[in-house]
């Protein structure tokens, strides 16, 4: 650790805030009383979502998984109603709900995630190799040594074109400084400490290592009065131990990233709506507009997108149903993925964008960024735009929809059609032989069908047949788990013909009548019969298995092998009949 020169000369100036130095520190020493609970802890917790290996508990268990549930809340609960009965003392033991730990762009962080005296959980977030005063020693004097040795000009800063050089730069300078101000630290620690400095100059300071957590949707900061918030995947909001040190600081990390992008935040346009470079969305408003202080809003992009192995693997879709839905990707037949709010609608379209071939162009159309396809797809993600703050410059899902089919494509992905003119296009669209995979907001395919032809939307039903079929999202609130819950058939008249269901007692999607609009379908365009179809969707349905069983569910490794059994399927199948990995990077 840092050597004691400088640590004298700073813990001078260090000393008269040390009484207010530190929930942090505080924290730290509770840590220390915890309980060992953590991994019994661990697995009993109800699964809520998203990693695909912890989905694996709740398939292997699905009646505890029933049972656990509520135990979340029911242990809040019981907290709740001990806590009047205890006379002396009022303490609580914390208990521990989740601990981990994940790397901060090569800063190693650790989480701990406990149920304290609050009505909410506490997200405590350490730097193992950082404590406070070096912290403080590093944005109190070297920061300001950093900035002045690097001696860039501003626009050179902001410039997003020289972003990764100017990070290089600082990160060179940052790490020289350190060498000079501490020869005996060793590498590895020098490398910590200038991402520590560069995350603090150039970044959102310490709000870079919560959004390195994979498993946070959002952070807020509600004003420098108030702890920052998270929003965990698993826990929902918890209260962090990192709080902004002044007004400034929230309002100075806000004009940062409005500058990024060519825009302002001040007295007089005191809200800002932004994208960062790697899909995060930037939320700001200042005081007085928001009452309580300047806040900011950071809505997280998915890291780790949603593909079709992940849902077999989580027992949100079978591979005979990922394998229908897959042939009809292949043969261009467009569909729909319905579902309430938050069952998962997106997260297949994602999963369904990984199946189209290569040498496809696609264009995605969103209100907010959510896709990640594959990255050597032929793909256009296109993003709504808000008018700026003189009501100029507004860029509308329709307007987007207009402009992707003059840009030649031959899938296009929407994200959420809500109105009759975006649902007309999209029709049009596919009755001039796009292929087009849409979500709505509907609960199940004979509320999507009632949806897209009463007003507002209002389409006449027969346009409906250039729809083949619909997808059904769904989740179960009380198991807390997502699943298909049914496959549709589109026929004429927009008539539905339901072919697979989930069957809630065995928790299996099951297939409930025969193929007739798809077979249609398939045999007019591709010239397959029935006994084709059913043997291609058995070949597809043992390739999604085996892609399961060894593991292959990152978005580019699904996509390449996708796309080499659209090229070559025999390689693949060897591959499958040997029971052999896939070998990469051939
Ligand atoms: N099959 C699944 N299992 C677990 N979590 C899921 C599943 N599908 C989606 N999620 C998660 O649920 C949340 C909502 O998903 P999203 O696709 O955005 O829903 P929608 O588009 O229907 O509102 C996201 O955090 C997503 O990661
Ligand atoms: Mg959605």
């Amino acid at each position: 650790m840092p050597r004691k020169n400088i640590k004298d000369k700073i813990k001078e100036s260090l000393e008269e805030e040390e009484d207010q130095v530190s929930d942090m520190d505080k924290i730290e020493l509770d840590d220390d009383k915890e309980p060992e609970k953590e991994e019994v802890e661990e697995e009993q917790e109800p699964e809520e979502q998203e990693q695909p290996e912890e989905q694996e508990q709740v398939e292997e268990e699905p009646e505890t998984s029933e049972d656990e549930t509520p135990k979340e809340e029911s242990e809040y609960k019981e907290e709740k109603e001990e806590t009047p009965a205890q006379e002396e003392p009022q303490y609580m033991e914390p208990a521990l709900l989740a601990s981990y730990s994940f790397s901060s762009e090569g800063i190693p962080v650790d989480v701990k995630i406990m149920k304290k005296d609050d009505f909410v959980p506490t997200y405590e977030i350490t730097i193992p190799g950082i404590d406070e005063w070096t912290k403080k020693m590093l944005e109190k004097s070297l920061k300001a040594e950093l900035v002045s040795e690097v001696n860039l000009d501003i626009s050179e800063i902001l410039d997003p074109k020289k972003f990764n050089d100017v990070k290089k730069k600082f990160l060179a300078t940052g790490k020289s400084i350190l060498k000079r101000e501490f020869p005996n630290l060793s590498d590895a620690n020098i490398e910590i400490l200038a991402v520590y400095l560069l995350q603090n100059t150039l970044g959102l300071g310490e709000l870079e290592n919560l959004r390195s957590d994979d498993e946070l949707e959002e952070i807020a900061i509600n004003s420098s009065k108030e702890n920052v918030w998270v929003y965990h995947k698993k826990f929902g909001w918890c209260k962090t131990n990192l709080i902004v040190k002044e007004e400034s600081v929230t309002y100075d990390y806000a004009s940062m990233v409005a500058r990024k992008i060519g825009r302002q935040i001040n007295v007089l346009t005191p809200m800002l709506d932004a994208h960062l470079p790697n899909g995060d969305r930037v939320n700001a408003t200042l005081s007085p507009v928001s009452h309580f202080g300047n806040t900011i809003t950071i809505r997280k992009f998915a890291r780790n997108p949603w593909t079709i192995t992940n849902f077999i693997k989580s027992r949100t879709v079978s591979s005979e149903l990922s394998a229908l839905v897959w042939l009809c990707i292949q043969n261009e037949l467009s569909l729909v993925v319905s579902g309430g709010t938050g069952s998962g609608k997106t997260s297949f379209l994602n999963a369904l964008a990984g199946l189209i071939p290569a040498n496809q162009r696609i264009v995605s159309i969103e209100d907010t960024r959510e896709l990640t396809l594959p990255s050597f797809l032929h793909w256009v993600p296109m993003v709504v735009r808000e008018a700026n703050p003189e009501g100029k410059g507004e860029v509308k899902m329709l307007d987007l929809m207009v402009n992707a089919l003059r840009q030649r494509p031959d899938r296009i992905l929407v994200g959420e059609v809500r109105r009759k003119e975006e649902a007309e296009i999209l029709f049009e669209a596919m009755h001039t032989g796009h292929s087009v995979y849409a979500t709505l907001h509907a609960d199940n395919s004979e509320q999507t069908i009632s949806r897209l032809t009463n007003p507002p939307i209002d389409l006449p039903e027969g346009m409906l047949d250039a729809l083949a079929g619909i997808v059904v999202q769904f989740r179960h609130r009380r198991f807390n788990i997502r699943r298909t819950l049914e496959f549709s058939e589109v026929m004429k008249g927009g008539k539905l013909n339901t072919v697979y269901r989930w069957d809630v007692k065995s928790d299996k999607i099951k297939a409930t009548a025969k193929l007739l609009r798809l077979h249609e379908l398939l045999s007019l365009y591709a010239g397959m019969s029935e006994r084709e179809i059913s043997s291609d969707v058995e070949e597809k349905r043992d390739v999604l298995d085996w892609m399961v069983k060894h593991g292959h569910e990152e978005v580019d490794d699904v996509g390449r092998i996708i796309s080499h059994y659209y090229m070559d399927p025999d390689e693949v199948l060897k591959y499958v009949k040997k029971d052999q990995p896939w070998v990469f990077n051939r």
